[in-house]
């Protein structure tokens, strides 16, 4: 699924084209300040840019703090560090969010990822935790240089609750469908919700926009999860669900989350990466249809 970019991420990556590009200097950066001369990371974090992903969670950082900057700085001028601190709040979720999964190829033993051979297999799996374990330390320490406790305190509660969901999964898998969504939404949305979360606090949003942003990237996530199965076919065994029409209903709550923020450009984009996620379904159609062809 290496081109599945749709018109709503596309016009995402323009509309975030600076912060975006200001994004992969800090991470390259960041990770190139942790090569030292006695053991040579280089080819190690060459490989972890090669495989890069579409960036979504920088996207929901960089989108929700915009959404709030734009309505508490109306008319003023943005403030360069202000913009700044969003892009290392980005930079620390995206190292976080590929840490898991160099972790998850591990446990799971994969060999692929993103069309790609994963870390584990192209190293070994004692490269591959413990560079797993460097990029997930380096994103704490970016989080310290931020100095906001609430949001390294949420950060941290994230990647616990990640963490005992998956151990949970290997000793007792899901079995009915309140499990499942337990499930999906610690595996994924629950990092996608710390990322709007975090972006509005970084933003000095109020509470109830701090709540609504955190309940979108909820319901947001596990709407991108119930895809990503329906795409990948790892429709649920032990009970009946039907992938699609969750989909529906969880991306319906989301774009209500966002019903009672004001309108802006950020806001358009939040909405329309709803509908990116909703128009993958069209991959599995396009590719029954060019199989019959
Ligand atoms: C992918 O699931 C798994 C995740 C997105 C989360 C994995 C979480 C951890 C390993 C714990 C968190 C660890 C750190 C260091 C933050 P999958 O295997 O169902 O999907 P896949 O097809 O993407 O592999
Ligand atoms: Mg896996």
């Amino acid at each position: 699924m290496k081109n599945e970019v749709n018109i709503w991420l596309e016009n995402i990556y323009e509309f975030l084209k600076k912060e975006l590009s200001l994004l992969e200097v800090e991470m390259k950066n960041r990770l190139s300040s942790v090569t030292n001369n006695k053991i040579d990371l280089h080819n190690v974090f060459n490989y972890f840019f090669d495989i890069r992903g579409k960036r979504l969670r920088p996207i929901l950082v960089l989108l929700s703090a915009g959404l709030v900057r734009s309505i508490n700085s109306k008319g003023l001028v943005e403030k360069n560090t202000q913009i700044e601190n969003e892009i290392q709040l980005a930079a620390a979720l995206e190292l976080i969010h590929n840490s898991s999964l160099i972790h998850d190829d591990i446990v799971d033993e994969s060999s692929h990822r993103r069309e790609q051979i994963t870390m584990n297999h192209k190293f070994n799996n004692k490269i591959a935790v413990l560079v797993g374990d460097l990029i997930y330390s380096h994103a704490f320490l970016i989080m310290n240089d931020l100095k906001f406790p609430r949001i390294s305190g949420i950060l941290s509660e994230c990647v616990e609750k990640m963490c005992q969901s998956e151990i949970n999964e290997i000793i007792s898998p899901y079995a009915d469908f309140e499990q499942y969504i337990a499930y999906l939404d610690a595996k994924t949305a629950k990092l996608m919700s710390t990322c709007c979360k975090c972006g509005a606090i970084i933003s000095g949003a109020n509470e109830t926009m701090i709540s609504a942003l955190g309940e979108f990237g909820t319901n947001f996530g596990i709407t991108y999860q119930l895809i990503d199965d329906y795409l990948d076919d790892e429709q649920p065994q032990k009970f009946d669900v039907n992938l699609l029409l969750q989909a529906k209903i969880y991306s319906g709550k989301a774009k209500k989350n966002l019903e009672n923020l004001e309108d802006n450009e950020h806001k358009k984009h939040l909405m329309n990466l709803i509908r990116y996620v909703m128009d993958k379904q069209n991959l599995k159609l396009k590719s029954y249809q060019d199989h019959c062809i």
